[in-house]
Formats: C-alpha cells, sequence, structure tokens
C-alpha cells in the first residue's frame, strides 16, 4: 500500500505540473482526491490491514494528501497569475493606432444660399409659405391666367400626372394657395423643387429650385416691386449692386418685368460671368394680374400687389462660382465640402 500511495502522489505530481487551466487541475483533483478518487479508494480499503500497519499507512496517506492538496494549490496560484498575464495581453490597446475619423455632414451649397435669401426677405416682414410639388392645372396654370395655348402647358414641357396633375412648373401656384385662403396684406415667400422636361446639361435640370415671392395690400405700386427688390440684391449681391428692369411677358403679371443686377464679379464693366455685359439676369416680376386677384377672391379694385420669382440653382451657380447644376445633385462630398 506504500507503494500505491508513492504512485498516487507521484502521478499526481506530474499531472498537476502539466495542467494548464484551472477546470484541468479540478479534474486531476477529483481524479485523486475525489468521493471516488484514488486516494479515496485507498484509504477505504485500511479495514483490511493489521491493527500495526493502519495508523503508520493512515499517516502516510494523510501526508499524501495534504501534498497533493499543497501542489494543486501551488499550480492553482501560478495559473491563474498566467491567465491574468494573458488576458492583460490580450486586452492591451494600442494608443499609437490612428483613430477612427468622425465624419461631419455639411450644408448643401443650395440651403445655404435659400437660408441667405430667406433671412433677407423676413428682414422685411416676409413669412415663408410651402405648397405641394404635384400640383393641379389649375394652380399650376389656370388660376394664373394662363392661355389654354400657353406652350408651358404642352406635353414636352411638363411632367403630367393625369389631365389635370401635373409636377409644378414654376413655385407660382403657391400664390394662389396662400391668396385663396389668406386675406391681405399678404408677404410671403415660397422656396421649393419645380420640374420641367427638359435635357439635362450643365445649366439645365428636370428638377430644380425656385424661389417666389408676394405682396398684397391697398396701394401696392410698381415702385414697392423696385424698392424691395433692389434691397434684396444690394443685401445679396454687395451693396454696390445696381438693378435695371427691362420690360418681359408673364402670364401672371401685368405690367411684367425681368431685374438684371450689375455684374458682382467685375462692377459692371464686362467679363466672363456677366458676358461681357456687365449684367447679370436674375428673376421676374410684375404687378399681380387683375385676373389672378379675382380668381383667388381679392378684388382688383381695392387690393394690389407684385409678385417674383427667382431659380435658386441659378443664383447659387451664380453666387458660389459653380459652373455645371448637376454638381447640386450628385452628392458628391468632394463638392459639398468646399462650401
Ligand atoms: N414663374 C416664373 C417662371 O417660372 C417666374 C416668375 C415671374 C414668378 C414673374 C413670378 C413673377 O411670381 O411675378 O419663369
Amino acid at each position: 500500500m506504500k507503494e500505491k500511495l508513492q504512485e498516487i502522489l507521484e502521478n499526481s505530481k506530474e499531472a498537476i505540473a502539466s495542467a494548464k487551466t484551472l477546470s484541468e487541475l479540478e479534474q486531476i483533483r477529483i481524479k485523486y482526491l475525489g468521493k471516488k478518487g484514488e486516494l479515496t479508494l485507498v484509504l477505504r480499503g485500511m479495514g483490511k490491514l493489521s491493527k500495526e500497519e493502519r495508523p503508520v499507512i493512515g499517516k502516510l496517506a494523510n501526508e499524501v494528501r495534504t501534498e497533493i492538496e499543497k501542489n494543486l494549490e501551488e499550480n492553482k496560484s501560478v495559473i491563474k497569475e498566467r491567465e491574468k498575464q494573458a488576458r492583460l495581453e490580450s486586452e492591451v490597446v494600442d494608443v499609437t493606432i490612428p483613430g477612427k475619423s468622425f465624419k461631419v455632414g455639411r450644408r448643401h451649397p443650395l440651403n445655404l444660399v435659400l437660408e441667405e435669401i430667406q433671412n433677407i426677405f423676413m428682414g422685411m416682414g416676409f413669412k415663408v409659405a410651402e405648397g405641394p410639388e404635384i400640383e393641379t392645372v389649375y394652380h399650376n396654370f389656370d388660376a394664373l391666367n394662363a392661355p389654354k395655348d400657353h406652350p408651358s402647358r404642352d406635353l414636352s414641357d411638363t411632367f403630367y400626372i393625369n389631365e389635370d396633375i401635373v409636377l409644378r412648373t414654376q413655385t407660382s401656384p403657391v400664390q394662389v394657395r396662400v391668396m385663396q385662403k389668406t386675406k391681405p396684406p399678404i408677404k410671403i415667400i415660397s422656396p421649393g423643387r419645380c420640374y420641367r422636361s427638359d435635357e439635362i446639361d450643365a445649366t439645365h435640370s428636370p428638377m430644380f429650385h425656385q424661389i417666389e415671392g408676394l405682396v398684397i395690400d391697398k396701394n401696392i405700386t410698381l415702385g414697392d416691386l423696385k424698392g424691395t427688390l433692389d434691397i434684396f440684391a444690394k443685401r445679396f449681391f454687395g451693396v454696390g449692386t445696381k438693378t435695371k428692369f427691362r420690360p418681359h411677358y408673364f402670364p401672371f403679371t401685368e405690367p411684367s418685368a425681368e431685374m438684371d443686377v450689375s455684374c458682382f464679379k467685375c462692377g459692371g464693366s464686362g467679363c466672363r460671368m456677366c458676358k461681357g455685359s456687365g449684367w447679370i439676369e436674375i428673376l421676374g416680376c410684375g404687378m399681380v394680374h387683375p385676373n389672378v386677384l379675382k380668381e383667388c377672391g381679392i378684388d382688383p379694385e381695392v387690393y394690389s400687389g407684385f409678385a417674383f420669382g427667382m431659380g435658386l440653382d441659378r443664383i447659387a451657380m451664380l453666387k458660389l462660382e459653380i459652373d455645371d447644376i448637376r454638381l447640386f445633385f450628385e452628392n458628391d462630398m468632394r463638392f459639398i465640402e468646399q462650401f
């Protein structure tokens, strides 16, 4: 039995020394010291021993148990320490690795310019109104006094959803919607998307943006129109900017005009920006036609007003010196990040 105990001690020592994990160590403990463990079996067999042998073997067995327990305990702390080291190594943070860059978006240049224009008009007491992009033929053409044979109504120019519904070709229908539900005085601007069946090129896009303006009150004159738009031009393009009004035709205004501003690049002497003329066309405008007022339930004998409409994309292109409208809609961050 002595030999058996020695053997157990030696074997367990070897096993313990080669154990790599705490669970392996636990298996070893069970194998030798557990209820059905090798040492326990030896102790159970003690009954068969003689009276003289029993205490000797008993003492030895206890020594072996203590020794095994000691070995287990020692190796346990070694393994624990090793596992801790391994964990620390695996959790090491390399502070020299470059960080992930945090992408911050940018305001779209069209929004930047729109905000600037809105602020100028809001400073003069205008409110912002919006209308639907899918519009009725009535609001987009009929109520705006467009003759039945007006070329802009053509199927080749306008996106028709059906006979009565179009993608609005201008922001002017918002005038009708506001006049039909609001009593004068009215003083609004209305920015938004418009659609025309145009071929795409550097200056044309089937989807583009306009800003509409409308002022209705008693005693509004062409002088109010010119004064308001002249202030806008000076605030937006610079204090030295001059304005000039050329007669034009729009179905919904009478008289109608187009407004040019003196070239803000060359000051009017002529350059590439103004194609040598010193002037740049900016917007359409006019005194609201009595037919439009009547259609919207406003008495043209009592009230008068002016309206204007400008292309936001075109104005942003001029101001930011962008030479291709398509850049606005391609979502290329390298473009957007420049503004
Ligand atoms: N709706 C016109 C266009 O798309 C622009 C315009 C001209 C709007 C004169 C107006 C206006 O309100 O009075 O060309």
